[in-house]
């Protein structure tokens, strides 16, 4: 079964085809994340006016059978409705996946109302996506052919109970799995989410948006000689929570610790690469420790990890170094990075496994749905 993914949350714009819910067959992306990068952040205005831009000509594209996962800044004004529906009259595909939310309003709409035009001129299914459990589905997808080597690599599927760690740029989620769509919240952050305090700190570094991986990418020359040695005393900046026998996390006090390390000083190069090691070990450490404990408690088949924070190397060391010491027997998965940060091929995915068409009709946006709001989806 192929299924069309759209997925328009925030400042991507992406189109993807996914066979059978493993396999991608076009993954297209067009990111207006540059233009943000100007401003320090994203302004929800910009980003819903770039997603008419890019909505049509990235279907059309992910539908031209295109193998290759291809990045764009968002395109230009001249592509039309009217192209795509003069060039694909019948798709080859079984229905249509869509992010009804959470995420901003304006950009969500408009990947939900092109996707509910659709479904009525083709004819097709609509299944509407939680973009959050739709992340954990990256988890699910064959990683995407590079060179010879990887031909034959196949992706070994997730078993249940699992446990997720989502972490994005608004969301912070520990969530158990016994199955698709059987979704039981365990913990998460209090305040802000891993990626936003990773966005907000990088700015007071005077870092690029986004600020998650401006700050690995500092952290790793800092931690390019004598890395073991260095880890053991990044300490500067708190891990609240970690005593307290929850899943818990919270990130808020991070960016006051770092505004006070910096405030007033003229910070060289060198002091950016540090404090982005340390900012960058406070949040994996509670993270970590937190997953670890989750995972002792209930004792999961798989550890899932997903959202774009999960795109970051240390994270996905130090999860399954903690693993591999605890003895613990959950198998960990963690998407290809480019598969954890948005994009539609999970959207397909998710909605492959949890399928669940409705009337076009009955499809709005949520900008605020959580991670277990399943009803009506
Ligand atoms: O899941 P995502 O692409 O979008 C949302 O649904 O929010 O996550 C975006 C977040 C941003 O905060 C960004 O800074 C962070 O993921 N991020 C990373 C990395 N790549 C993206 N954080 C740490 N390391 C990375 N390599
Ligand atoms: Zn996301």
């Amino acid at each position: 079964m192929k299924i069309l993914g759209i997925e328009t949350s925030c400042d991507e714009t992406a189109a993807s085809v996914v066979n059978n819910g493993t396999k991608i067959l076009s993954n297209i992306i067009a990111s207006s994340s540059e233009m943000h990068a100007k401003t320090g952040g994203i302004i929800p205005e910009q980003a819903a006016r770039q997603q008419v831009k890019s909505i049509i000509p990235v279907i059309q594209e992910a539908l031209g059978k295109v193998t290759k996962l291809t990045r764009y800044k968002a395109y230009g004004e001249k592509n039309s409705v009217t192209r795509l529906f003069n060039n694909i009259v019948s798709p080859e595909i079984d229905a249509i996946a869509v992010t009804v939310g959470p995420g901003l309003i304006g950009s969500l709409l408009v990947g939900v109302e092109t996707a509910k035009t659709l479904s009525w001129v083709w004819k097709k299914p609509i299944i509407p996506v939680n973009h959050l459990v739709a992340h954990i589905y990256a988890n699910w997808l064959e990683p995407e052919v590079k060179g010879k080597k990887s031909k034959n690599k196949k992706i070994r599927k997730p078993e249940f109970p699992a446990l997720a760690l989502v972490v994005s740029g608004g969301h912070t989620d520990l969530v158990l799995m016994r199955g698709h769509g059987k979704i039981q919240w365990i913990g998460g952050t209090r305040d802000d989410a891993a990626g936003e305090a990773l966005d907000k700190t990088a700015r007071l570094l005077g870092l690029p948006y986004p600020g998650g991986p401006s700050i690995s990418k500092k952290a790793e020359k800092y931690l390019s000689e004598n890395s073991e040695f260095k880890i053991k005393n990044l300490k500067l900046f708190p891990r609240p929570l970690l005593n307290e026998k929850n899943f818990d996390l919270s990130f808020s006090g991070l960016k006051t610790a770092v505004l006070r390390e910096v405030r007033g000083k003229r910070l060289k190069e060198k002091d950016i690469e540090r404090l982005s090691a340390e900012i960058q070990e406070a949040i994996v450490d509670s993270l970590v420790e937190k997953s670890i404990r989750a995972i002792k408690i209930f004792k999961p088949k798989s550890f899932l990890l997903a959202g774009g924070v999960a795109a970051n190397k240390r994270l996905r060391k130090k999860i399954l170094s903690k693993i591999l010491e605890g003895g613990l027997k959950a198998k960990l998965h963690v998407p290809e990075p480019i598969l954890c940060t948005d994009n539609a091929a999970y959207v397909a995915s998710y909605a492959y496994f949890n399928y669940h068409p409705i009337p076009w009709k009955k499809i709005s946006v949520d900008p605020e749905l959580t991670i277990t709001d399943l009803k009506n989806l």
